[in-house]
């Protein structure tokens, strides 16, 4: 994980670095680092913990920090070492004449670390990145080229990266490297950044370069160069940033995540937008590449993710299997890379991630790649990594989503599914199935103002009532059944990951079998029930639960006057069909879990340990 950042130009360093490290935080967050150099003169400042610490030195230094204007930055996730001000970047050699920052893992640091050590390297951090600076430096005293220096340590090392170096003898440029980690460059005029991601650079260009595997280059105050590992300079592609400054602002919200939770009414419109236009239409999905007879021999159907993404393939599964009448298998990219897979020219692969660099998932699909699978990839940046090994590129263009817990991509990356899964029975001639399709289109045509309706001041104000009465809990069952399965794995995963609270997911069937033993009334329970296959089923799940003592909490659309009474609380939704309800389920189980770690003053946005984007294996 982690996010660097790179100036050269005229303005302060010290400010681009920050406003970008600040952008990048949803990356890592537990230190950060820059490195400001003037001249032949290098200064490193790094603290312990969130960016505000840095800013805080930085404050106090006002001279360098007023003028120089070349520096590099890094924001940081712990891969080795633990969190502390000396295993935070950037990091140096020993004459500390090289200085680097680092994203990624180097694989063989240890090997490297004891040729270094061998021959004279002193090393002060647990990192493997100091490797990496020790390396580079001792390159750079052979050539007296920080460009070649990087270019022939990049070739000892194994792993991910993204570098960016400067050194004394050379203070008019940073080095850059990339390999399975992002890198951009910004361009501006008479000015230059380099970043990990977009949203570090926004505010100051719209212009970047993205650079691929095993490139290396220089960047200058007014130049930019990058070279193949062959060493041929190469002349990259221009491209055009589709963000805007003001989509990284939290617009008066208290935090980023319920301003995307808020946005999920137009986040549906815009996914749905050219590609449903009427329940009586097809739906256009000009963006997948099958044509209509590949479409009727797919055989098979595999959906790879991770976390939330993952939740979403698997009600992906329920309606694709339904609709498009295949098989369908969701698989945990984590899991998928260290097994023999199958996967042939017969096989749809969709790998779903709303950032499109998480490094588990990235791994499968190159995996599956070989094996001449279509690979279909949905995500919310079609600038990444994973969207540029797709065959077909389906992005949900649900706009930069800030918050480490996800909410708006889930949102987008629902409808996508039920979008293709609807797409693949009209391009099979399913017709036995058109008529309930007409309905459930006509339902996602509706589900903006629905999901708005939910996000009312009067229904939340219920949802932060319940969230304030459980907050002292410290277990939470979530059990749903069918369709609405993955809407419970989600809600216990919001709830978890920014409150703390250990929340677990259960088909509501499988209870007896063995975790209905920790139901007392200590032990909340959360049963999504809607009506459709599995109602009378979850409401059975329910009594049994009661009749532990459990405190049940219902999310439903309806419920009988004489069910009432089994539930502690409820919440209604609107109404919906089964088949359409994990897309508001889910909004409700987002603002209990938003509301319960607001109360309990958790740093919602940048939860401990978590990274938005885990760019490493
Ligand atoms: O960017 P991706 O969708 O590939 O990320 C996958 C997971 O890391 C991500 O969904 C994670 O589980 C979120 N923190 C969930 O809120």
């Amino acid at each position: 994980m982690c996010g660097i950042i790179g100036y050269i130009g005229d303005k302060k360093a010290s400010e681009v670095l920050i406003s970008g490290l600040s952008h990048l935080e949803y990356r890592g967050y537990d230190s950060s680092g820059v490195a400001l150099m003037k001249g032949n003169r290098v200064e490193i400042y790094k603290a312990e913990g969130k960016l505000k610490n840095l800013v805080e030195i930085l404050k106090t230094k006002p001279d360098i920090c007023n003028s120089t204007h070349i520096g590099i930055g890094h924001i940081r996730w712990a891969t080795h070492g633990l969190p502390t001000t000396i295993n935070a970047h950037p990091h140096t050699c020993n004459c500390k004449n090289l200085t680097l920052v680092h994203n990624g893992i180097i694989e063989n640091y240890q090997e490297l670390k004891e040729e270094l050590s061998a021959l004279g390297c002193t090393f002060q951090s647990q990192t493997d990145t100091e490797v990496a600076a020790h390396l580079i430096a001792r390159e750079y005293g052979k050539t007296k080229n920080l460009l070649r220096a990087m270019q022939a340590a990049t070739k000892k090392i194994k792993g991910a990266f993204a570098f960016c170096a400067i050194h004394k003898n050379e203070p008019d440029k940073i080095v850059i490297a990339k390999r399975n980690a992002p890198l951009i460059v910004g361009i501006g005029e008479g000015e230059n950044f380099i970043a990990s991601d977009i949203p570090a650079i926004i505010e100051y260009t719209k212009k970047a370069i993205y650079l691929s595997d095993y490139q290396v280059g220089v960047v200058k105050k007014n130049s930019v160069e990058i070279y193949d590992e062959n060493d041929n300079l190469i002349k990259n592609k221009i491209e055009f940033l589709p963000f805007e400054a003001a989509t990284i602002s939290k617009l008066g919200y208290k935090h980023f995540m319920l301003k995307e939770i808020h946005e999920q009414g137009d986040v549906i419109r815009n996914v749905l937008s050219g590609k449903l236009i009427s329940n009586k239409e097809k739906i256009n999905l000009e963006n997948f590449k099958l044509t209509q007879t590949e479409i009727k021999n797919i055989k098979r159907v595999q959906i790879i993710a991770c976390g939330t993404s993952l939740h979403a393939g698997l009600v992906g599964k329920y309606i694709m299997e339904k609709f498009a009448q295949i098989p369908v298998d969701v698989e945990a990219s984590s899991e998928y890379i260290y097994r023999d897979t199958i996967a042939d020219e017969n096989t749809l692969t969709i790998g779903i991630s709303q950032s499109g660099e998480t490094a588990d998932t990235i791994t499968a699909i190159k995996q599956v790649k070989e094996k001449n699978s279509h690979i279909a990839i949905i995500t919310n940046r079609a600038d990444s990594t994973m969207a540029r090994l797709a065959d077909s590129l389906l992005p949900i263009s649900a706009g930069i989503e800030v918050s480490v817990a996800a909410t708006k991509s889930y949102m987008a990356q629902l409808i996508s599914l039920y979008l293709l899964a609807f797409y693949l029975a009209e391009q099979k001639g399913i017709t036995t199935k058109d008529s309930e399709i007409i309905k459930l289109k006509q339902e996602l045509i509706e589900l903006p103002n629905k999901v708005e309706a939910l996000l009312e001041d009067s229904s939340t104000t219920k949802i932060k009532e319940i969230a304030k009465k459980y907050s002292s809990f410290k277990d939470f069952i979530f059990i749903a059944r069918g369709i609405n399965l993955p809407t419970a794995l989600e809600g216990a995963l919001k709830l978890k990951e920014i409150s703390y609270i250990n929340a677990t997911g259960y088909g509501a069937g499988e209870l007896k079998h063995g975790p209905i033993a920790m139901l007392d009334n200590n032990m909340p329970v959360l049963a999504i029930l809607n009506t459709g296959v599995v109602y009378d089923k979850v409401l059975s799940n329910c009594e049994e639960a009661r009749a532990r003592q459990a405190r049940l909490i219902g999310v439903t659309n309806k419920i009988e006057r004489k069910d009432k009474d089994l539930f502690e609380d409820l919440i209604i939704i609107p109404s919906v069909s089964d088949l359409i309800s994990p897309a508001l389920n889910i909004v409700v189980l987002q603002l209990l879990a938003y509301y319960i770690a607001e109360y309990l003053g958790k740093d919602v946005d940048q939860p401990r340990n978590l990274a938005k984007s885990v760019t490493v294996e």
